[in-house]
């Protein structure tokens, strides 16, 4: 079954690229741009990656970024990925990215977006490997500053599908942002965010009808309401499951109480993905194996979840059956 995992041909939908910032290049990076960062060795780093909750894995990652300055360690840190999705069989990835953790200390959009957008044209071209960008509003911060960064990317509109909203959940809802939903919803972009990760289900609603969005990142607190996940399941809504990061940030005590089979079960429409792989102890299949060793999950769910990450991708529909079809020779290969 793991050696099954790992040939299965997958998508991934809720990877942070900041997030898979590994530490052996946030020391090379520091070492090269002259900035300090609090760890003496890659061990040091490690320990540190001991996390009690959201916000106390946001204060490490945010202070990890700093590193990142020219447009070169942005194409270096998207290479590293693409590597890992080769080794992963992700043959479709789409990628967040937080322009505002970087603009804000004086990087511009375009060094970003760049070399982002380079690494992934290298990745179609070596590998076949297609993608997608992703661009999320920090919820910390005001929907001003948000609105602000709308502007800033519209010149890069061909470079991104939609927008996002991550970063601290706890006491920044949904509805903070709904301005700058509409605007980009107006301005053609696909609808994401983070939903019920920590917070409670009126985060959910609030992402659902006040943000109208195309699909939400976590929502593992939906199993909260009958109602809500009778609404899920009817609009067939993805959810993008991360269990490792639910894992690492206590969202579940541990693996055997993560509910994500009991979400599959009951008709939702969810994927697993890594979120933030450099710091939640492994990548896509890492998870899926977790998920495999810790809730007897079937060869017929694995295949379910797989199916679903590509249905729900923003790419085009004959693009999503020709990629089924490679799950399905694998699947065909591995009968039995
Ligand atoms: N939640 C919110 N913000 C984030 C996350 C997450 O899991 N990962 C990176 N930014
Ligand atoms: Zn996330």
């Amino acid at each position: 079954m793991i050696e099954f995992i790992k040939k299965l041909p997958k998508a991934e939908l809720h990877l942070h690229i900041e997030g898979s910032l590994e530490p052996e290049l946030m020391f090379r990076l520091a070492q090269k741009n002259d900035i300090e960062i609090p760890y003496k060795n890659v061990d040091d780093v490690k320990k540190a990656y001991e996390f009690s909750n959201l916000q106390s894995f946001l204060d490490i990652y945010y202070a990890g970024a700093k590193v990142l300055i020219t447009t070169e360690d942005f194409y270096d840190l998207t290479w590293d990925y693409i590597l890992k999705c080769v080794k992963n069989n992700i043959i479709h990835t789409e990628i967040f990215f937080d322009p505002q953790t970087h603009t804000s200390r004086g990087i511009s959009f375009e060094t970003i977006i760049r070399g982002i957008k380079e690494a992934l044209i290298d990745a179609n071209s070596k590998f076949g490997i297609t993608s997608q960008i992703i661009m999320c509003f920090l919820r910390h911060l005001s929907q001003d500053d948000a609105l602000k960064t709308l502007d800033e990317a519209l010149p890069f509109k061909d470079d991104i599908i939609g927008v996002g909203l991550d970063s601290s959940e706890l006491g920044n809802p949904p509805s903070k942002f709904e301005d700058v939903f509409k605007k980009a919803e107006k301005e053609g972009f696909k609808l994401v965010a983070h939903a019920g990760e920590e917070a409670d289900i009126s985060y959910i609603y609030e992402a659902l009808d006040l943000l109208h969005i195309h699909r939400m990142d976590h929502g593992v607190q939906s199993i909260k309401s009958d109602e809500l996940m009778q609404r899920l399941k009817e609009e067939q809504i993805p959810l993008t499951v991360c269990p490792n990061s639910n894992i690492e940030l206590k969202v579940f005590e541990n693996y055997k109480e993560h509910n994500i089979k009991k979400l599959l079960d009951f008709g939702l429409n969810i994927t697993v993905n890594s979120d933030d792989p450099a710091y939640f102890k492994g990548y896509l299949n890492q998870n899926f194996i977790n998920l495999y060793e810790n809730l007897e999950l079937s060869k017929k769910d694995i295949i379910k979840l797989v199916k679903n990450s590509f249905n729900s991708s923003f790419i085009s529909d004959e693009l999503k059956h020709e990629y089924i079809k490679k799950v399905e020779e694998v699947v065909r290969l591995y009968k039995g």
